[in-house]
């Protein structure tokens, strides 16, 4: 796309990205959002990344990178979450935050990438399985209480 910036996160980001969510999702979560990016430390930082064009807010991917952590080593990056304006999605503006990240990911070490996608998420599983995710070696468990 012309014009397009892959750029990392500032905080300032926040308006932009409460309103991409709330037009993928349906719901206005402003305070989560505040506190997921307020959250975020510096290694979260390092590696999350928007996609602007003319000053617009597109697209965003929040990356990690995990320590020791749930028995997995330091090498491991994490997608957290990805998101796309509605307006722009189909426009590879995804597929350019995603190949950013990796990138920045393998210069700092990283040889393995987890993401978590809920089984019914159509739209993400082929998003990353076009990127050349698969299924990992690791299973979630849950217990409802
Ligand atoms: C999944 C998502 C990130 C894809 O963004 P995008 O910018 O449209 O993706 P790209 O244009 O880079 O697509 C790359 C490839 O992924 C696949 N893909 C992307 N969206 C797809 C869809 N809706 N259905 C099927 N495949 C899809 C295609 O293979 C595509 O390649 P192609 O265009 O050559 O066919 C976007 O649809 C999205 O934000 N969905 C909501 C995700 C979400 O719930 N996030 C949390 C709240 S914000």
């Amino acid at each position: 796309m012309e014009y397009l910036k892959i750029r990392p996160l500032r905080i300032d980001d926040l308006e932009a990205i409460v309103a991409i969510d709330e037009k993928v999702l349906g719901e206005k979560r402003r305070d989560y959002w505040e506190k997921k990016l307020q959250m975020m430390d510096d290694k979260a930082s390092q590696v999350s990344l928007v996609a602007e064009v003319q000053g617009n807010v597109l697209g965003f991917i929040l990356g990690d990178i995990s320590g020791w952590e749930f028995g997995v080593p330091d090498t491991i990056g994490w997608i957290d979450t990805i998101g796309v304006d509605p307006a722009h999605q189909k426009k590879g503006l995804a597929t350019a935050l995603s190949q950013e990240l990796i990138q920045r990911l393998k210069a700092i070490g990283v040889r393995t990438i987890y993401t978590l996608v809920s089984w019914d998420d159509w739209d993400l599983l082929q998003f990353f399985h076009a990127m050349g995710f698969t299924r990992g070696d690791m299973i979630n468990l849950e217990l409802k209480i």
